[in-house]
C-alpha cells in the first residue's frame, strides 16, 4: 500500500459511518475483560469509531472517554452512547491531560496509528501501572466460504497485522486469541464488505462489481437464517511501567 493510499484508507471511515455502525461486529465480553481487568476503571477508547468497543466497556462498568478523528463516526457513537464523553482527536495528539486514565483500549484501529508518535502519547495519558489493550476481530480462514469471501479483496484485506511491538515505558506484550461470531443477513454481509476501508475508496463500478460477487457468494451458501461469520479475536496487552 502506498503512503497516499494508507492515509486515504485511514480517513475513509467517515464516508461509511452509517453502514459501519449497522454491520460491523462487537467484541466478546471475555476478551474485553482480559484487556481491561475486572475492576471499574477510567478508560480511553482510542480510535473509537462508532463505539463498537466503547459499548462493551460501558456495559462492563468503566468510565469511558472516546477519541476518534472522524466526526461522522463520532456522530454515530453519540447516538448510541449519549452519556459518553466523545472527543475529536488522534492517537498521535491526544486531547487528554497527563496521567489521567487507567486503561487505553484500541479496537480494530492500532494499525492506522503511527506507533512512533502514538505510543509516547498513550504513555503520557496513562497513569504509571496502567494498561494498553489492543483488539482485532479477524477472519477465521478455516471455514471455506469465509476464505473465499476475504480472498475477494486480494492482498488488500484480511491478514492479521504484524504483532504490535511494545516500546519503553511499556512492558512486554502479552497475547491471547478468543473466538467470536456474527449472524448476518444479505444486506448485513454486503454492508460489512462495503464498510472495509479498501472497498470504501474504490471507484463506484469496481465497488459494485465486488459487492455483486459477495452477493452471489451469500446466495450460494446462506441458510434460512442467513450466515454466521466466524472471527478470531486477537488481543494484546501491555503494562505501562
Ligand atoms: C476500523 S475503525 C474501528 C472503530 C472501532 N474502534 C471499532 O472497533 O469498531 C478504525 C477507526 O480508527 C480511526 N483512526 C484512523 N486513524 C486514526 C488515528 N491516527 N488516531 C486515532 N484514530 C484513528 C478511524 O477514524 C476509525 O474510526
Amino acid at each position: 500500500m502506498t503512503t497516499d493510499e494508507f492515509h486515504q484508507r485511514a480517513a475513509s471511515f467517515g464516508g461509511v459511518a452509517d453502514v459501519y455502525e449497522r454491520t460491523r461486529p462487537g467484541y466478546p465480553a471475555d476478551a474485553v475483560r482480559w484487556l481491561t481487568g475486572d475492576r471499574p476503571a477510567r478508560v480511553l477508547d482510542l480510535g473509537a469509531g462508532t463505539g463498537k468497543l466503547t459499548r462493551s466497556l460501558v456495559a462492563a462498568g468503566h468510565d469511558v472517554v472516546a477519541v476518534d478523528p472522524s466526526e461522522p463516526m463520532l456522530a454515530q457513537l453519540r447516538i448510541a452512547l449519549p452519556a459518553v464523553d466523545a472527543r475529536e482527536g488522534t492517537a498521535e495528539q491526544l486531547p487528554l491531560a497527563d496521567a489521567t486514565v487507567d486503561v487505553v483500549t484500541v479496537g480494530q484501529a492500532y494499525h492506522w496509528f503511527d506507533p512512533s508518535m502514538a505510543l509516547p502519547e498513550i504513555a503520557r495519558v496513562l497513569r504509571p501501572g496502567g494498561r494498553l489493550g489492543l483488539i482485532w476481530n479477524l477472519r477465521d480462514d478455516s471455514v471455506g466460504w469465509v476464505d473465499e469471501l476475504w480472498s475477494m479483496f486480494g492482498e488488500n484485506e484480511g491478514g492479521r497485522p504484524d504483532d504490535p511491538q511494545a516500546l519503553p515505558p511499556f512492558g512486554p506484550m502479552e497475547r491471547r486469541t478468543f473466538r467470536h461470531e456474527q449472524r448476518l443477513d444479505r444486506d448485513g454481509l454486503l454492508g460489512l464488505v462495503a464498510s472495509r476501508s479498501y472497498v470504501a475508496i474504490l471507484a463506484a463500478p469496481e465497488r459494485h462489481a465486488l459487492l455483486g460477487r459477495a452477493g452471489e457468494l451469500y446466495d450460494r451458501i446462506a441458510g434460512p437464517d442467513g450466515v454466521v461469520l466466524p472471527y478470531l479475536t486477537h488481543c494484546f496487552r501491555s503494562v505501562r511501567g
